[in-house]
Formats: structure tokens, C-alpha cells, sequence
């Protein structure tokens, strides 16, 4: 089981860095405790690379993350960056690894623990323990396809403004299969379902994507159980009964929708972990970067505020998806459970009940005790 396993961490700006430093006492835990070895380098991304070297990511950066197992990214950006010049800004560190690594599918798990339901917006039996995985292709579709613009409507006078506005929506088969192929993966590392979300019934784009998860499912992957949806009803059924899926496979722009609207049933930015994938590397282990849903954080940035919760669960997500340590994941994600409920609470998670506060550090030390 235990080869070694290569990690760049990239802690980035603001909270980055202070959120990170408790997922690196988590890896040594591992690497203590469970026998696990990791090949750990630490690079700078973001504004924090700017500051050094004129730039938000090296070409050594970049090389390094061409080359390791899985990165895990803090977060970037912060007020202080805002006058740069676009091609300088700390977001494009980010643009540039998943386009260089060229991250195609990008999941966000809808994961609410028992002692967090009351935090969500919906019913507490409807969502406490909840736990779903939206595998969204990130590279194609409406927010790439051509042609777009917005041009005038010349033999239009009908029109009054005079204007159109063009985005297409355009998948190929290619596209479409490796994005089914990470989901059907990903569903064999959890109860082996897959959900897949177009509108077949108006978009041939969605016909073809329907068409192409299926031959995907029937050629290569006839062992998980496989079913489709309209987005639309994937929507309504996401907040009448979220538990009824493991894993939705999906299309950038209902990608984009449904999995914000899963990530609120749970509750706090300051839990929610992400991952996005490429093509599998030489060694099988999927070109991968974890990193949370959250951003920099400038507010409570240097105060010992932030919760740690969404980078570590990222680093379960690693654990999982990349290094097939599921026994492992699970651990962590129980002793965070644990922790949730003893109630430990970072500020973000202080609700009516009242709870034990602490800091950033004070939850690590809180998880690596449980
Ligand atoms: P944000 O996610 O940084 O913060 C939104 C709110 O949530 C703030 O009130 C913040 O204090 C709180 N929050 C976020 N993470 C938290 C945590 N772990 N614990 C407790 N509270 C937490 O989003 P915002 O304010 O829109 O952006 C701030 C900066 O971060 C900007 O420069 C933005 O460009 C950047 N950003 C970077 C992202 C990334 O690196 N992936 C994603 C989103 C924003
Ligand atoms: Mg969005």
C-alpha cells in the first residue's frame, strides 16, 4: 500500500498559509501514526509569489506541479493585490495550474455532518448525513464555445436595441466521455452510483452528452449503477431529497448552479473542500489539486480566525482520490466529525447553541486528538 507519495503545497495569501500549517500537522499525524510517506514541497502561489518573484506562479512552480502525485493549494488574492495589472493577479496563478494540468473535472462534495445540520438552510432530517460528490467538467461548454459576442442585429428591425447576444454551448464526445470516466472512478471509491444531469429533452448538446455517459457506463464501467436526470428536476430533487444521490456527473454551466446550491444544504464556506482532476497519469494517480471553496479570507486574515475544516477535508479528498487511501479519508473525516460534535467551534461555526471556541490551531489540535 504505502509507496511514497509526492505533494506540493501551495499556501498562498491571507488565510491560506494559516489553514495550511494545520493540514501539514495532519500529513505528519498520517506519516506518524499510519505508516504513510509523503514527498512534501512547499512553493509559493498567488500574491505571496508576486511578492518574490514578479509573478503568481513560476515556471518551476508550474513544473513541479506538472510532476507530483497531488497539489494542495490555501487560497490567493487579497485587497492589496487589486491595483495589479490583470496578467499579474494572484487569480491567475490558479487559471494557469488548472489549465496547464488541465483539470477537466471538478468536484464538490456536499458533505453535512450530523452536529452542523442545523447550520443549513433546509431541514435537519432532510440533510444530516448527507454526503455527495458533483463532478462538474470545467474546461468545455457554454463558457468556452464559439462562436459568442454580442453584435449588432443588422436585418432585425424587429429587434428594439438592435443588439444579440451569442454563447454556445458545444461539448465534443471526447470531452464528455473523460468527464464521465472520472465520475464513474470516483463512484467506485464511494457507494458506486452515478447521477447524470443534462437537458436532453431541448439541447442536443445534452443528447450527446446523455448518449456518451452511457456508452462510457456500458463499455467501460457496466459495474456502477448508472441513471439521468433533467438539471432542472436535479435541482428540485437536490433540495427535496439530497440523499437520494452519491455521485452527479454534470456540465460546466449546471456544474456551476447545482453545485453552489448543494454546497449551501450543508452550511459553512469554511467546511467546504474541492478537487479538480485531469487525465491519469503515468502511474495511474489522476493529475490532481485540492484546495477549499473558500478565498483568502482578508477579513479575519492574521487573527487566528479561520476554520481550518474545508483544507483539511481537501486533504481527505487527496487521501481518497488520489492515493486510494480511503480508510485513511475516512478517519480524518471522522475525527473531524468527532470534533463537530464535542462542539468545537471556529467563530464561523458559533451558532445559537453556543459551542467551545477556538482558534485555527485550536481545531487542528482538536482533530488530531480525535
Ligand atoms: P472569501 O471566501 O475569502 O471570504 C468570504 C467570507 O467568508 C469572509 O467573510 C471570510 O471571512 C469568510 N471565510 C472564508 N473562509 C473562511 C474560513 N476558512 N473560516 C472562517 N471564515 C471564512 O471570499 P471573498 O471575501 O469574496 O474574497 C477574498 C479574496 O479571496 C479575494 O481576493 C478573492 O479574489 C479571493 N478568492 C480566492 C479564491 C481561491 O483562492 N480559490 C476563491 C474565492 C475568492
Ligand atoms: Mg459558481
Amino acid at each position: 500500500m504505502s509507496d511514497s507519495y509526492s505533494l506540493l503545497i501551495l499556501p498562498g495569501d491571507g488565510i491560506g498559509p494559516e489553514v495550511m500549517e494545520q493540514v501539514t500537522r495532519v500529513i505528519d499525524w498520517f506519516q506518524a501514526n499510519r505508516g504513510m510517506s509523503f514527498d512534501i514541497s512547499t512553493d509559493l502561489v498567488g500574491g505571496a509569489a508576486y511578492d518574490a518573484h514578479g509573478t503568481p506562479l513560476t515556471d518551476a512552480t508550474m513544473a513541479k506541479a506538472q510532476e507530483v502525485d497531488a497539489v494542495l493549494l490555501g487560497a490567493v488574492g487579497g485587497p492589496k493585490y487589486d491595483v495589479l495589472d490583470f496578467s499579474v493577479k494572484p487569480e491567475r496563478g490558479l487559471l494557469r495550474l488548472r489549465k496547464e494540468m488541465d483539470l477537466f473535472a471538478n468536484l464538490r462534495p456536499a458533505q453535512c455532518f450530523d452536529a452542523l445540520a442545523d447550520f443549513s438552510s433546509l431541514k435537519r432530517e432532510v440533510v444530516a448525513g448527507l454526503d455527495i460528490l458533483i463532478v462538474r467538467e470545467l474546461t468545455s461548454g457554454v463558457y468556452f464555445g464559439e462562436p459568442r459576442g454580442i453584435h449588432a442585429d443588422d436585418n432585425n428591425p424587429e429587434n428594439e436595441g438592435g443588439r444579440v447576444g451569442i454563447n454556445t454551448q458545444r461539448y465534443t464526445s471526447g470531452e464528455i466521455r473523460r468527464a464521465a470516466r472520472s465520475a464513474f472512478e470516483l463512484a467506485r471509491k464511494r457507494s458506486n452510483k452515478v447521477c447524470s444531469m443534462e437537458k436532453a429533452n431541448v439541447m442536443e448538446s445534452g443528447i450527446l452528452w446523455r448518449e456518451e455517459v452511457q456508452w462510457v457506463h456500458d463499455n467501460e464501467y457496466p459495474d456502477v449503477e448508472l441513471t439521468h436526470m433533467y438539471a432542472d428536476n436535479g435541482a428540485m430533487q437536490l433540495v427535496r431529497n439530497p440523499k437520494q444521490f452519491d455521485v452527479i456527473v454534470t456540465d460546466n454551466l449546471f456544474g456551476d448552479l447545482l453545485s453552489d446550491a448543494a454546497a449551501m444544504l450543508t452550511g459553512s464556506l469554511g467546511m467546504l473542500p474541492s478537487a479538480s482532476l485531469g487525465a491519469p497519469m503515468e502511474n495511474g494517480r489522476p493529475k490532481a489539486m485540492y484546495e477549499p471553496v473558500h478565498g483568502s479570507a482578508p477579513d479575519i486574515a492574521g487573527q487566528g480566525k479561520a476554520n481550518p475544516i474545508a483544507c483539511i477535508l481537501s486533504f481527505a479528498m487527496a487521501l481518497r482520490y488520489s492515493f486510494d487511501e480511503g480508510e485513511a479519508a475516512a478517519e480524518l473525516e471522522r475525527a473531524v466529525e468527532q470534533v463537530l460534535a464535542d462542539g468545537v467551534r471556529t467563530a464561523d461555526l458559533m451558532g445559537p447553541e453556543g459551542g467551545v471556541p477556538v482558534s485555527t490551531s485550536g481545531m487542528g489540535d482538536a482533530v488530531l486528538a480525535a
